[in-house]
């Protein structure tokens, strides 16, 4: 039997996933990361954590599998997209890496919409500029810590450091290259001209790959410290998102996914480097060879119900509060929640946007506020799939649906409802790593 290895290095942890041949999950182990913010809107982690946990998951799922390294015929990487990792020359970590989930950059964002001009912008890398996205933070560094820039020799995001842990390569794959938006979305490789209007040497930026392609092989350093075997090939992977989409069967146009997790996410697939107009879709290049796609991120999904629950109900059980929400009939009785607790992506790129209940009057109890919150949500989604399904790709056929809010009957049955669509649910949870170990195999 041969066995396939999938890395998660995502914002809380790091995840080694062993798959057999037939796509079965055999083991899998996670690390706890920790998450740093020196400073209001500022989301840090150390890239060396990063390597300490792959490692030490990698080696905790070899043994929860029972096997050696030779086992392992190939891994695949995924993980958080967006980070911007920053070495020198000699390949030395020069700062804390600067997460997606990171807002410190609003003034880049507009200076980069100043040289490119937002059209010209969203024609060439598929996207206006935002906060989360890595060219911004680039720029940060270099207006913010020039000393420090001037020492800079290679970019990597998060996974690719770990790649570069692994195998001693600067390489990355082509579905999280453009989610730094230095790429041209058509072609599939760096923007000589995005890199030349934000001055970034273009020699800093690794050689791209697609997702199932061989970038390297664990080197010897590697090897001793995670019982993989020298020479395992290490495949090129993609960003968490894409590499979530393979996990779920989402390769092609019609078969749409929707991740209820923290933040909430629709994921469609497309023939060609389709752009929304207006910039209010993130369209990103495949985990899959020569296929894009269309992204709508919210900020804040099953993050709100989380806070709902936190907050007002801490005692409370998930689904003690959603079985009061469905004795709430459908609409809440005209209460409304706005789920922007955390500002906004897509459509709303707006991180000053804010939550609220609007609506309220003494007939509502917390089963009302709880089902308003699930509602609100449904519709915040949504907004992204309607943008999607106005796209022209065709008739969407299915939407399949994963993470830790569609646990719940009554939020699936809202989301079917209010998105109009068959929902169904997958077998496999583990989402990113599953579709890295995919990719290898
Ligand atoms: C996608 C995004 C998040 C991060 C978090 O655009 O920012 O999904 O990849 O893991």
């Amino acid at each position: 039997m041969s066995y396939f290895l999938g890395i998660d290095v995502s914002t809380t942890g790091a995840k080694a996933l062993v798959i057999d041949e037939r796509g079965q999950v055999v083991s899998s182990a996670t690390t706890p990361l920790t998450l740093s913010t020196p400073k209001p809107l500022w989301s840090e982690q150390d890239p060396h954590e990063w390597w300490a946990g792959v490692a030490a998951s990698i080696r905790n799922a070899l043994q929860q599998a029972n096997i050696g390294g030779d086992a392992i015929k190939a891994i695949g990487l995924t993980g958080q997209m967006h980070g911007l990792v920053l070495l020198d020359a000699g390949g030395n970590v020069l700062r804390p890496a600067i997460l997606w989930n990171d807002q410190r950059t609003g003034a880049e964002c507009d200076e980069i919409r100043r040289r490119l001009g937002r059209q010209r912008l969203i024609e060439l890398t598929g996207n206006d500029a935002l906060t989360g996205f890595t060219a911004p933070k680039i720029l940060w560094v270099q207006r913010n810590e020039p000393e420090l820039y001037a020492r800079g020799s290679h970019v990597l995001l998060p996974k690719d450091y770990i790649r570069f842990r692994l195998t001693g390569v600067y390489a990355m794959d082509k579905a999280d290259g453009s989610g730094t938006i230095l790429f041209d979305l058509k072609q599939r490789t760096w923007s000589n001209e995005m890199l030349d209007a934000l001055e970034i040497p273009r020699s800093w930026m690794p050689p791209t790959y697609e997702g199932p392609e061989i970038t390297g092989q664990v080197n010897a350093a590697a090897a001793a410290q995670t019982g993989l075997s020298v020479g395992t090939p290490v495949m090129a992977g993609g960003g968490d998102q894409a590499a979530g989409a393979v996990g779920m069967g989402a390769i092609a146009p019609g078969v749409v996914s929707l991740t209820l997790g923290t933040s909430g996410v629709v994921f469609a697939t497309t023939p060609s480097a389709l752009v929304e107009p207006e910039g209010r879709l993130h369209a990103f290049c495949h985990a899959v060879p020569g296929r894009w796609h269309f992204m709508g991120v919210m900020l804040s999904a099953a993050g709100s119900l989380q806070w709902h629950r936190d907050t007002l109900a801490p005692q409370s059980s998930f689904d003690a509060l959603t079985d009061e929400a469905a004795a709430a009939p459908a609409g809440s009785e005209g209460l409304l929640f706005l789920p922007y607790l955390t500002g906004e992506r897509t459509p709303h790129p707006d991180p000053l946007a804010r939550g609220a209940w609007v609506g309220l009057t003494v007939r509502h109890g917390r089963g009302h506020l709880t089902r308003a919150v699930l509602e609100g949500v449904a519709y915040g989604l949504k907004d992204s799939f309607t943008l999607i399904q106005q796209a022209g790709l065709g008739g969407i056929d299915q939407v399949r649906a994963s993470g830790g809010g569609v646990k719940s009957p009554l939020w699936r049955q809202i989301l079917a409802r209010v998105l109009d669509v068959e929902l169904v649910t997958v077998n496999t949870t583990k989402g990113g790593a599953c579709g890295a170990a995919l990719c290898a195999g």
